[in-house]
C-alpha cells in the first residue's frame, strides 16, 4: 500500500506548533506583504498568506500598488520598510508588472527580513551551509519528507526542474541532508533512465501529469510540485497520481500535498525573522 503524504495535516501541525509558540513567548510579529496589480491567483495567494498570519497571530500590513506603478515608488516603499523597528518580515508577490525588474527588487529586500529567502545573500548563505531564510516551497518539501518518517540520508534524490525558487535550492537542501542529488531539465538526454534511479523523486517541470509510472522506480518516494487546472477545472499535478501511486512507497497528492507546505513555512521564516531583530 502507497502511502499518501498529506501536505495538508502537516501543514497545519507546522502552523499550530508556530502559533503556541507566538503567543507563549508573547511575540510581536509583523509581515509587510506588497502585491502590485491585481493578477488573480497573485490576489488568491496574498490572500491566503494574510489568512495564516491572522490564524497564527502575526500582524500583516497589506500594499496593494496599481499596475503602473513606477519601479522607483515601489523600492522606495521597500527601503521604509526595511528601516521600521516594526516590520520583520517583507514579501513582495511575485510576478511583477514586465516594466519592473524582479532581481533588482528582490535585492533591495534587506536579507534580514528576506522571508521569501529569494535574495543572493539567501540563496549563497544556503549554497555554503550557513543560517539564511530558506525558500518556502523547498523548505515544505524537507518538513513534508521529515515528518513521513522518509529517510535521506545516503539516497538517491532526482530533482526534475531547475528553477531559483524549487528545483536549486531543493537540490541544496537535500544536499544538507545527506542525499546523492541529480538534477534534471530540458536538456536532460534520457530522463526517464535518470529519473528511475530515485529514492526520490521531486518533480517541478510546470507539465500537467508528465510523470507516468514508466519514469519511477518501484517503492519510490515521489512529490509533486506542479500544480494545473486540468478537464472540467480538476486540479492536477506534474505527476499522474492514478498511474504512479500504486508503486510507490509515498506520494504527495496534488492538491493537498506540497500546497499548503509554502504557507507553513513563510509563517516559520516570519516568526524566524523576529528572532533575528531582537
Ligand atoms: N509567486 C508565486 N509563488 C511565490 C512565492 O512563494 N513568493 C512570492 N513572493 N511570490 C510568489
Amino acid at each position: 500500500m502507497s502511502i499518501r503524504i498529506d501536505g495538508k495535516q502537516i501543514s497545519q501541525q507546522i502552523k499550530d506548533e508556530l502559533k503556541e509558540k507566538v503567543k507563549n513567548e508573547n511575540l510581536d510579529i509583523t509581515l509587510a506583504v506588497i502585491q502590485v496589480g491585481n493578477d488573480p491567483a497573485s490576489t488568491v495567494y496574498v490572500g491566503n498568506k494574510k489568512k495564516a498570519c491572522e490564524y497564527i497571530g502575526i500582524r500583516s500590513l497589506a500594499y496593494e500598488l496599481p499596475e503602473e506603478t513606477p519601479e522607483a515608488e515601489l523600492l522606495e516603499l521597500i527601503e521604509q520598510l526595511n528601516k521600521r523597528e516594526d516590520v520583520n518580515g517583507i514579501l513582495v508577490q511575485l510576478p511583477l508588472p514586465a516594466h519592473m525588474d524582479e532581481d533588482k527588487v528582490i535585492q533591495t529586500i534587506s536579507p534580514k527580513k528576506d522571508v521569501d529567502g529569494f535574495h543572493p545573500q539567501s540563496v549563497g548563505a544556503l549554497s555554503i551551509g550557513q543560517p539564511g531564510f530558506v525558500s518556502c516551497t523547498p523548505a515544505g518539501i524537507i518538513q513534508l519528507l521529515k515528518r513521513s518518517g522518509v529517510e535521506m540520508d545516503g539516497k538517491e534524490c532526482v530533482i526534475v526542474g531547475r528553477s531559483n525558487i524549487v528545483g536549486k535550492p531543493m537540490a541544496l537542501l537535500m544536499l544538507r541532508e545527506n542525499a546523492t542529488v541529480t538534477i534534471c531539465h530540458s536538456h536532460t538526454k534520457d530522463l526517464k533512465e535518470v529519473t528511475k534511479r530515485a529514492d526520490i523523486l521531486i518533480v517541478a517541470i510546470g507539465k500537467p501529469k508528465f510523470i507516468t509510472k514508466e519514469y519511477v522506480k518501484e517503492g519510490a518516494v515521489v512529490i509533486d510540485v506542479g500544480i494545473h487546472r486540468g478537464v472540467e477545472q480538476k486540479l492536477c499535478g506534474d505527476v499522474d497520481y492514478e498511474d504512479v501511486a500504486p508503486i510507490t512507497h509515498a506520494i504527495t497528492p496534488v492538491p493537498g500535498g506540497v500546497g499548503p507546505m509554502t504557507i507553513a513555512m513563510l509563517m516559520n521564516n516570519c516568526v524566524e525573522a523576529r528572532g533575528l531583530q531582537e
